[in-house]
């Protein structure tokens, strides 16, 4: 399956590498820009992400993008892994999570680091499950990156995987539709310090697969789905899948 390829500032340049600098851009509003755009929602489908880690073995957790560290802090609210290792390619946006890390006190517990997911230097089997929320739809390498999740991820390894989506029912997707390219321009415009990166934000949620379409290249790729669900009528997307062995 092709997926259109979306990058935020030209088409020329490596994705990866104009992510890291989008997000180093926006890394002191991010957090305050995800609460307004999902209207406070990505905390609450964070939560449920981390959640349906709670019946799996879940000691050592890698969460991918990790960004501002919020996954990692809140997992060890709700479950109880003993050690959380992220990683992101954007430096500023680790940077603020390492704040964030130092305030909860969780710095023996959460580790940061500068990786990008499709070519990470972790052994084979180290972790036993991996997260990612609002990450996947960046990653340049999409297939290249699942089958390094895999390599990484222990046998019968969890991997969640959180995304926002495009809901299916017209009128909610007529709904949702005006919200993204009316009303979250207007925010950007009034509070954003790179226009660019918002309205990749929003392009990229179009572009990325979703449902069946989703769970073939998760299949594909050395995971079997074991959840899918969506939330608030198809805007947020929440897969929990098991690492296979071939
Ligand atoms: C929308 S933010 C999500 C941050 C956080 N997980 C959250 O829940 O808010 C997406 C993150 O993906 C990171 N990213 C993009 N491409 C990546 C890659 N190839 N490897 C690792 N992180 C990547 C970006 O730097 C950014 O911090």
């Amino acid at each position: 399956m092709k997926i259109k390829k979306v990058k935020p500032y030209n088409q020329e340049e490596d994705k990866t590498k104009q992510l890291s600098r989008m997000f180093n851009t926006i890394s002191s509003k991010y957090d305050q820009f995800n609460d307004i755009m999902s209207m406070g929602l990505a905390r609450v489908w964070r939560k449920k992400a981390i959640l349906s880690l709670k019946p799996y073995k879940h000691d050592t957790i890698l969460d991918i993008a990790a960004g501002t560290a919020d996954i990692g802090i809140k997992a060890f609210e709700y479950i109880t892994p003993t050690q959380i290792t992220g990683i992101d390619v954007s430096e500023k946006m680790l940077e603020i999570g390492k704040e964030k890390v130092a305030e909860a006190g969780l710095n023996d517990k959460i580790s940061l680091k500068v990786e990008d997911v499709s070519k990470m230097n972790f052994a084979d089997e180290s972790f036993d499950a991996a997260i990612t929320s609002f990450g996947i739809r960046n990653f340049d390498k999409l297939e290249e990156s699942i089958r390094e999740v895999h390599r990484v991820l222990k046998p019968k390894g969890k991997f969640v995987i959180l995304e926002m989506s495009e809901p299916r029912m017209p009128i909610v997707k007529q709904g949702y539709l005006l919200y993204t390219h009316t009303l979250i321009p207007f925010a950007v415009k009034t509070f954003s310090n790179d226009p660019k990166a918002y309205k990749y934000l929003t392009k990229s949620m179009e572009a990325f697969p979703q449902g069946k379409e989703f769970i073939a290249i998760l299949n594909q790729n050395g995971f079997n789905c074991l959840k899918y669900k969506t939330f608030f009528m198809g805007v947020c997307s929440l897969y929990v899948i098991e690492k296979y062995s071939s």
